[in-house]
C-alpha cells in the first residue's frame, strides 16, 4: 500500500512533498520519508512512525532543493524500520526510488544483483529496483528506469530521481494507482489526486506499463520499449476543503455527517424527468445485453462486501435475477464459473484500486464477461477497466473505516436495481416512482438521526469497557449487522461478531453473559417479530441489549436496555438509516476509549497489494 509523491520545478520541493503526504497518509502510515536532489548532491531522510516525524526532522535540519521524492509507507516486505522506509538508494547513492506495490521476482532478481556485486541493506523488494536502474544506467536515466522494470514482475508505481540529473524526474506505473500534476514551470507526481489539489488541477492518469519523464517544462510518457504514448490531460472539479475536516475532530465523523450530500449527489441528476425510471451515464453495455443477463455475481472487499449483501437481497426481491455475493480474494482464485453474455459481474470499491477487487474483474472480462463496477474514485484503475461505471460520488474520503462510500454504495445499488427491473420489466413504471420518490427523503431522515446522539453516547459510556460486542440483523439488515462488527472492529478494537439473528443459536448465544452487549437491528420490517424473538432469549440470558429500533416502537422498551430510534422508512431502504447510528457508535466507542479514529492499527484505507 504505501502513497508517493514528487515534485519538480523551482519551488522548494520538501513543503509540497508533505503537504501531499499528508493527504496520503490513509494509504499507509508506519513510516515515511523524503529524497532532494540540490547543487549535485541527493540527500534521504527516512523516519519511523507517523509523517509528524519525518516533519519534525525536515523542519529541524531542513533540505533545500527543487526536485524531490516522498513517501509514505505500510510495510508488505520487511518491518517497519528507518532502513525498510523508503526512499530506497543503490549502491552508490546516486539515485534513489520511492515505490508503492510489489515486486513479486524481487528474490531471484535480487540473488542475481548480489552475484553481479551489489549491496543490499534493507529486507525490501523495492531495493531491487534501484539496483536494477543502477545496473543499466548509463547517464540516462528515463532510459535506464524503462530497461529495469522490463526485469521487473508484479506491481508498482514510482518516482525516481538521480542527483546528476537534477531537472529530471522519473515516474512509472504497473498495478498501482499514480498520476501526474501539470503545473506551470512545474509538475508532481502522486498516487492519487488529493495529494496534489492544492497545486494543480491539470491530472495525467499513468496507465499500466507507462513510463514518464517530467521536466520543469513539461511530460513525455512511453510504454517500456520507448515508445511514446498519446496522453489525454483531465481537468479535475473537486473541491480541495472537500479534503479538510471541515470543523469535525475526525475525519470519520465529517464523513458520518456527509452522508444526507453524498445521497443526494449519488442520486442527482440519475432520476429521470418522469420520476419513474433511472439514468446511468457511465454504463457501456447495451440495454439489449443487460436484459440478456441471468445472474450477477457482486465481487467487493471490507465494507464494500457489505454493501454487495444489500445489492443482493434488493436485487433479488425486485428483479428477480439470481445474485451471488463473493470476497474478491475468493472469487478471483476460486475457478468461478462465468457464462459470457449470461453473466454480469459488479465490483463495488470506494477506491477503485483494490488488488482483489482489480484482479476479480479483469479474470471476468478475460472470460468474457461484462463488468459494471460501482466505484468512487473517478479515474482509478477499476473505473476505467470496467465495461460500465456508476459513481457515487461520495468524494474523497479520508477516514480508514469506510461510512459515507458504504451508504452511497448501497444507494447506487438502488438506482441500479430499478434500471434493471424497468429494462426487465419486474418493476412497473408507479412501483419505480414510489421507490424512487421515497428512497429521495432518506437524506432529510438521516440529518433527523444526527441531531440526536444522546442515547448512542450513553451506549457508549455504558460499554466502553466491554471487551466483546455482538451485532444481529435479518434479512436486508443481516449485512448492516455486518457491518457495525466490522466498523467497532476496525476502530475501537473490540472484538465484535455481525451474525444473521437466526443463526444465533447455532453458536453465538453461548458468548452471551451479563457483560456483552448485543446490538440487534429491530427495525419494522417483515422480520421485526423473529427480531423481537432473538432479543427476548438474550434477555433470558442477562445479555444487555442495545435495539436500533423504528420511532413510535413503544414496545420495544419493554425488551431493550438501550433504544436508539430511527425514522419509519420501508424495510428495502432500511440500511441506509441503520448505518449512521452504528457507524456513530463505533466513533463514540474509539473515543471514548482513547483510540485514533482516523488511523487505526494496522489499517489502511487502500489495499492494493494481495
Ligand atoms: C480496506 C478499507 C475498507 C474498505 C476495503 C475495500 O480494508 O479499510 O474500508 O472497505 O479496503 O476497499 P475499496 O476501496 O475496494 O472499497
Amino acid at each position: 500500500m504505501c502513497g508517493i509523491v514528487g515534485y519538480i520545478g523551482k519551488r522548494d520541493a520538501v513543503p509540497i512533498l508533505m503537504e501531499g503526504l499528508q493527504r496520503l497518509e490513509y494509504r499507509g502510515y508506519d513510516s515515511a520519508g523524503a529524497a532532494v536532489v540540490s547543487g549535485g548532491k541527493l540527500a534521504i531522510r527516512k523516519k519511523l512512525g507517523k509523517l509528524r516525524e519525518l516533519r519534525n526532522s525536515l523542519e529541524e535540519t531542513p533540505l533545500p532543493g527543487g526536485l524531490g521524492i516522498g513517501h509514505t509507507r505500510w510495510a508488505t516486505h520487511g518491518q517497519p524500520s528507518e532502513i525498510n522506509s523508503h526512499p530506497h538508494a543503490d549502491c552508490s547513492g546516486d539515485l534513489c526510488l520511492v515505490h508503492n506495490g510489489i515486486i513479486e521476482n524481487y528474490q531471484e532478481l535480487k540473488k542475481q544483483l548480489q552475484a553481479e556485486g551489489h549491496d543490499f541493506k534493507s529486507q525490501t523488494d523495492t531495493e531491487i529496483v534501484a539496483h536494477l536502474v543502477e545496473k543499466y544506467y548509463k547517464g540516462d536515466l528515463f532510459a535506464a528506469v524503462q530497461r529495469a522494470l522490463l526485469d521487473c514482475e508484479g506491481a508498482y508505481a514510482l518516482g525516481v530521481v538521480h542527483k546528476d540529473e537534477p531537472g529530471v524526474l522519473v515516474a512509472a506505473r504497473c498495478g498501482s494507482p499514480l498520476i501526474i500534476g501539470v503545473g506551470e514551470g512545474e509538475q508532481f507526481i502522486a498516487s492519487d489526486v488529493p495529494a496534489i489539489l492544492k497545486q494543480t488541477r491539470e491530472v495525467i492518469y499513468l496507465n499500466d506499463g507507462e513510463v514518464a519523464k517530467l521536466t520543469s517544462e513539461g511530460v513525455i510518457v512511453t510504454d517500456l520499449k520507448g515508445n511514446v504514448a498519446d496522453k489525454e490531460q483531465v481537468h479535475i472539479d473537486w473541491d480541495a476543503e472537500a479534503a479538510e475536516k471541515a470543523g469535525y475532530p475526525h475525519f470519520m465523523l465529517k464523513e458520518i455527517n456527509e452522508q444526507p450530500r453524498v445521497i443526494r449527489d449519488t442520486l442527482r441528476g440519475r432520476i429521470a424527468k418522469s420520476g419513474d425510471n433511472v439514468v446511468l451515464d457511465d454504463m457501456n453495455i447495451s440495454d439489449e445485453e443487460l436484459k440478456g443477463i441471468e445472474k450477477i455475481i457482486i465481487i467487493s472487499c471490507g465494507t464494500a462486501w457489505h454493501a454487495g449483501i444489500v445489492g443482493k437481497y434488493m436485487l433479488e426481491e425486485h428483479t428477480r435475477i439470481p445474485v451471488e455475493v463473493d470476497i474478491a480474494s475468493e472469487f478471483r482464485y476460486r475457478n468461478p464459473i462465468l457464462v459470457p453474455g449470461k453473466h454480469l459481474v459488479m465490483s463495488v470499491t470506494q477506491s477503485g484500486e483494490t488488488a482483489d477487487t482489480l484482479a476479480s474483474i479483469r479474470e471476468a472480462q478475460r472470460q468474457g464477461v461484462k463488468v459494471v463496477s460501482i466505484v468512487n474514485v473517478v479515474g482509478s484503475t477499476i473505473a476505467r477497466e470496467s465495461d460500465g461505471v456508476i459513481y457515487t460520488q461520495a468524494g474523497p474520503e479520508i477516514g480508514v473505516a469506510s461510512t459515507k462510500a458504504y451508504t452511497s454504495q448501497v444507494t447506487a445499488f438502488y438506482l441500479f436495481t430499478i434500471y434493471m427491473g424497468r429494462l426487465n420489466g419486474t418493476i412497473s413504471s408507479e412501483k419505480a416512482a414510489k421507490l424512487l420518490a421515497e428512497l429521495q427523503t432518506v437524506p432529510g431522515m438521516i440529518e433527523e438521526i444526527l441531531k440526536d446522539q444522546d442515547v448512542i453516547l450513553e451506549c457508549a459510556e455504558a460499554y466502553k469497557e466491554a471487551v466483546s460486542a455482538l451485532f444481529l440483523g435479518r434479512s436486508y439488515n443481516f449485512p448492516s449487522a455486518l457491518e457495525g462488527a466490522l466498523k467497532l472492529k476496525e476502530i475501537s478494537y473490540i472484538h465484535a461478531e455481525g451474525y444473521g439473528a437466526g443463526e444465533m443459536k447455532h453458536g453465538p448465544i453461548a458468548l452471551v453473559d451479563d457483560k456483552l452487549p448485543v446490538i440487534c437491528v429491530a427495525v419494522k420490517s417483515a422480520v421485526y417479530d423473529k427480531m423481537v424473538s432473538n432479543i427476548q432469549e438474550i434477555r433470558a440470558r442477562a445479555g444487555k441489549v442495545i435495539a436500533v429500533a423504528t420511532r413510535g416502537d413503544e414496545d420495544i422498551h419493554r425488551h431493550a436496555d438501550h433504544v436508539i430510534s430511527i425514522p419509519q422508512i420501508s424495510e428495502m431502504f432500511s440500511p441506509l438509516l441503520v448505518a449512521v447510528p452504528l457507524q456513530l457508535f463505533s466513533y463514540h466507542m474509539a473515543i471514548a476509549r482513547g483510540c485514533d479514529v482516523d488511523q487505526p492499527r494496522n489499517l489502511a484505507k487502500s489495499v492494493t497489494v494481495e
